[in-house]
C-alpha cells in the first residue's frame, strides 16, 4: 500500500494541530488509490447473518428510512438516495484491513474498524456527529463532504429511531471529494456526506472508550477471575466519638482498598492490553480441528511455499510493563528476551514467509509461541 501524501504537513504536524482539534482535507493523499473492494462484494458482505450492515435512504417526501441486514436484495432501494454501510469490513477483507497500515503513526489499539460505505446519487446519512476520530478516504466515485466545528446550539434531530442527526450547520469545509481524497474529521465535529454519483467511502473510525465503559470491564475482570474478593479491613480502628458520620479517614481507607486494585500494575497492564485488542465484531478466527504440535509447525517453517498470516482485522500489541507480552484479541501470551523479537513481529499483524519465520526460530520457545497463536486460530497457514 502506498503512503499517504501529507503535501505540506507531516504526520507530526497533523497530530500537533489538527488531531482531535480540527478536521482537514488532503486532496489526492492517495493519487492511485482504486478502493480495497468492490461494490458488488460489498453488497455480498452485507448479505451475510454475521456481518453488521444498514441502509440508510431518504424518501421523496424527505422522511428517512433504516434498514437492518442482512439484505438479499437490493434492487428495490433503487437507484440513488440510499446508503449501505457494512461494518468492520476489514475483518472479512484483508487489502481494506491494510488500509490501517497508513495510519502508523498512531498506535494500532486507538483503531477500532474500517466501515465501508457504498452510496448511490444523493445518498447520505444525513448531517450528524461522531464521538470518536474518523479518517474518510474516498474511494470510487465523489461526494460533496461538510464538516463545521462542535456548536452547542445544534439540535438533535432523531427523524427514524435507529437514526441520529443534527440540525444544519455551517461548514467550515465544504467540498467535492474524488478518488485518493482524505477527509479526518474529529469527535463531535459536525458533518455531512451526499453522494454526487455511485461512491464508495472506507471510514477508519478510532476507539476513544469511555470512562463507564473501562470501570465496567475492569470490574467484570475482577468478577471473572474472582480478583475481587478480598475484604475491607481496619485493624488500627481508634474509638469513634460520632459513630452516625462517616469520616474521611474511613472513606480514604475505603477509596485506597479499592484503588489498590487499579494500581497493580501486572493486574491493570493485562486488563487494559486484553480490552483494548478484543474485536468488537465477529472476526474470522481460523482454529485448527486439530491442535498444532510443535514438531509440526518446524516441518511447517521447510515448506517455502507456505506462508503464516494473521486473521484480517484481528488487533494485537505487545505490552512491556511491568512484564513485556504479547496480547492478541484479549489473549496474553508471555514474551522472554528469545522470543520479544518474534512478539513484536506477530504484533505488526502483516504475514510472515516461512523464511522470516525462520530466522526467529532458533529457540524452541518461538516456534511454542508460534504454535500457541496458530491454534488460538489468531494466526494461520496459508
Ligand atoms: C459514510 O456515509 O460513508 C460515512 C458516514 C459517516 O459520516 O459517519
Ligand atoms: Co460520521
Amino acid at each position: 500500500m502506498e503512503s499517504i501524501q501529507w503535501g505540506d504537513l507531516t504526520p507530526e504536524t497533523f497530530l500537533k494541530e489538527y488531531w482531535q482539534k480540527k478536521p482537514l482535507l488532503i486532496k489526492q493523499a492517495m493519487p492511485n488509490f482504486q478502493g480495497t473492494i468492490e461494490a458488488d462484494e460489498l453488497a455480498g458482505l452485507a448479505m451475510e447473518q454475521e456481518i453488521e450492515s444498514r441502509i440508510i435512504a431518504q424518501n421523496p417526501d424527505n422522511t428517512w428510512h433504516v434498514e437492518h441486514g442482512p439484505f438479499d436484495d437490493f434492487a428495490k432501494f433503487g437507484e440513488n438516495n440510499w446508503t449501505l454501510l457494512v461494518q468492520a469490513v476489514n475483518n472479512w477483507s484483508r487489502d481494506t484491513d491494510q488500509l490501517i497500515s497508513l495510519f502508523t503513526f498512531i498506535p494500532r489499539w486507538r483503531i477500532d474498524d474500517v466501515m465501508v460505505s457504498f452510496s448511490t446519487p444523493n445518498g447520505g446519512v444525513g448531517a450528524h456527529l461522531d464521538q470518536y476520530d474518523v479518517f474518510i478516504l474516498q474511494g470510487e466515485g465523489k461526494r460533496r463532504w461538510q464538516v463545521g466545528a462542535p456548536d452547542s446550539t445544534l439540535e438533535t434531530l432523531i427523524p427514524h429511531p435507529d437514526l441520529k442527526q443534527v440540525s444544519e450547520f455551517t461548514p467550515m469545509i465544504d467540498e467535492i471529494t474524488e478518488p485518493g481524497d482524505l477527509l479526518y474529521i474529529p469527535p463531535n465535529h459536525p458533518h455531512n456526506g451526499v453522494s454526487i454519483e455511485n461512491s464508495v467511502n472506507y471510514s477508519i473510525g478510532f476507539q476513544a472508550p469511555s470512562n463507564q465503559d473501562l470501570w465496567s470491564a475492569f470490574a467484570d475482570k475482577l468478577i471473572d477471575e474472582t480478583l475481587g474478593e478480598q475484604r475491607f479491613s481496619d485493624a488500627d480502628r481508634d474509638v469513634t466519638d460520632s459513630p452516625y458520620q462517616l469520616k474521611a479517614k474511613d472513606m480514604n481507607q475505603i477509596k485506597s482498598f479499592m484503588l489498590s486494585q487499579l494500581s497493580d500494575e501486572p493486574l491493570f497492564s493485562q486488563f487494559i492490553s486484553q480490552y483494548l485488542t478484543q474485536s468488537h465484531h465477529t472476526l474470522e478466527l481460523l482454529i485448527p480441528m486439530e491442535a498444532f504440535t510443535t514438531e509440526q509447525v518446524m516441518g511447517f517453517l521447510e515448506d517455502d511455499e507456505i506462508q503464516f498470516a494473521p486473521v484480517s482485522g484481528i488487533k494485537a500489541l505487545v505490552c512491556s510493563t511491568p512484564t513485556s507480552s504479547l496480547v492478541i484479541n484479549g489473549d496474553s501470551f508471555e514474551l522472554s528476551d528469545e522470543t520479544s523479537e518474534l512478539g513484536v513481529y506477530l504484533a505488526g499483524s502483516q504475514a510472515m514467509t516461512t523464511k522470516k519465520a525462520k530466522s526467529f526460530t532458533s529457540c524452541l520457545k518461538n516456534v511454542q509461541l508460534l504454535t500457541s497463536v496458530l491454534n488460538k486460530g489468531y494466526w494461520y497457514i496459508e
